[in-house]
């Protein structure tokens, strides 16, 4: 009976520290700062799943479905898609089972809107409070990694129209997340500096 209960209480304790390390990463900064490489790096290292809504909105334009066909001039001016149409994927998204763990999210949110939506959905799924890595980085770095990576939105008047958009649309949002779980990173650098950063702050003590 007692070694029962010991082990049932061994058992909680694991799946409540599985609870802490529960994590929702907001990846945010402009056009090029390196969201969806730093991305990738966490997802490799923690496990925990990403989903860039840069990348969603991209497969519905090749895809040709009516909603792609309505997002690909916006996208392609460096526009931003209407807050419904995010919000709907990104319910989408969290709905799925490997998000109960957490997840990180790679250009989303992107207006403040967006924000305000995103602290109902995760508080309604019961999904913890963001932390946000803020990755910046001078304009002149952007232009140069955009014009080297030539994606269909990366012409130079076009990238200049992405660092207006978010300039006047997604910093307010900084001001939302301001306190705990900001974090602002660096972003100039090799992709792997940069990452060194995002680590001292995901997990000082574990590196
Ligand atoms: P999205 O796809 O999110 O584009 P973005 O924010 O402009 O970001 P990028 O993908 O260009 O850059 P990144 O920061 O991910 O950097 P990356 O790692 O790729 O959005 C596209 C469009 O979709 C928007 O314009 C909008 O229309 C729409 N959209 C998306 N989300 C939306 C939302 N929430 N609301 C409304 N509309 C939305 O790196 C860039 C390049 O640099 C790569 O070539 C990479 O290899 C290189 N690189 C990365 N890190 C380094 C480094 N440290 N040193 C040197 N090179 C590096």
């Amino acid at each position: 009976m007692r070694s029962t209960t010991l082990a049932l209480l061994g058992l909680l304790a694991a799946v409540s520290a599985a609870a802490d390390e529960r994590q929702v990463l907001l990846l945010i900064g402009p056009p090029g700062a390196g969201k969806g490489t730093q991305a990738e790096f966490i997802t490799r290292k923690y496990g925990l799943p990403s989903v860039s809504t840069g990348e969603l909105l991209r497969a519905e334009v090749k895809a040709g479905t009516e909603l792609g066909k309505s997002l690909a001039p916006i996208m392609a001016k460096g526009e931003l898609v209407s807050d419904e149409v995010v919000n709907q994927l990104v319910a989408d998204r969290l709905a799925k089972p490997d998000a109960a763990r957490g997840i990180i999210l790679d250009g989303y949110p992107r207006t403040v809107p967006q924000a305000k939506y995103l602290d109902e959905l995760l508080a309604w799924r019961g999904l913890p409070k963001v932390t946000v890595l803020h990755i910046d980085l001078p304009e002149a770095e952007i232009i140069s990694r955009l014009t080297a990576r030539g994606r269909a939105d990366d012409k130079p008047e076009v990238i200049r129209d992405r660092i207006k958009v978010y300039a006047r649309d997604t910093e307010p949002i900084l001001a939302h997340y301001a306190g705990a779980g900001y974090h602002r990173i660096e972003g100039t650098g090799t992709p792997k500096e940069v990452f060194d950063r995002i680590e001292r702050v995901l997990a000082p003590s574990r590196r």
